[in-house]
């Protein structure tokens, strides 16, 4: 289809450097041109539980995630219709009240974990991007984010970290490595990888006459 948007995913584990690399993309282009989802908006919604309950989920499990929702949203998009987009509050465990509404733009990003885990979310996106990087940087890097800015124990990092993020990654998130277009080792530091990345959107907004031949 002529001028549909372009779909990126940029999966990898927590703490790999997603966000690094896909700000590093953003900064290629304009910012009415791109535009930024994350799969943890589509936390499933857990306000009817009680907090202990939402405190013990398993959120490194596909099934944690609300993928209608995010698929019907991805699919507006790609037609050019407004969404009303999840906020989620990782100190309550929950989706908030609020959404935001957001219009489409020329170039989608989608992030999160296990992006490349659903089929049907796999098969909306031109580029399928994964951001490795070694489990000691990982960890560290989700120790000081959690602590610093999800409200979290030093304690309850390790303990999660250890019983569940570590396992579900080995499971379900490595394994969508094979699904990628492009491995990026260590994130948004490689500067060879997000301009090859750039290039490659580029070209597509030209083919779907996105952007003018000249740019
Ligand atoms: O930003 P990042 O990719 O690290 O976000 C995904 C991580 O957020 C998951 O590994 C999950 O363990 C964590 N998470 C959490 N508490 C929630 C929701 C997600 O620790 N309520």
């Amino acid at each position: 289809m002529k001028d549909k948007p372009i779909v990126i995913g940029v999966a990898g584990g927590s703490g790999s450097g997603k966000t690094s690399v896909t700000k590093s993309i953003i900064q290629q282009f304009t910012e009415q041109s791109i535009l930024m989802i994350e799969q943890d908006y589509y936390y499933k919604d857990q306000s009817h539980l009680p907090f202990e309950e939402r405190l013990n989920t398993n959120y490194d499990h596909p099934l944690a995630f609300d993928n209608d929702l995010l698929i019907e949203h991805i699919n507006k998009l790609i037609k050019r219709e407004q969404i009303e987009k999840p906020v989620y509050d990782y100190k309550m465990h929950t989706r908030s009240e609020e959404t935001v509404q957001v219009e489409a733009r020329d170039v989608i990003i989608l992030e999160g974990i296990l992006i490349l885990e659903d089929e049907k979310l796999r098969d909306l996106m031109d580029i399928k991007v994964f951001v490795d990087t070694d489990a000691d940087v990982r960890i560290i890097r989700r120790m000081l984010r959690d602590i610093n800015e999800r409200g979290r124990t030093l304690d309850s990092v390790i303990e999660q970290y250890t019983n569940v993020v570590r396992p579900m990654h080995l499971q379900f998130v490595e394994p969508t490595k094979r699904y990628a277009d492009i491995i990026i080792p260590e994130g948004g530091q490689n500067h060879v990888a997000i301009d090859i990345m750039a290039t490659k959107i580029h070209t597509i907004l030209r083919e779907r006459g996105l952007i003018p031949d000249s740019l």
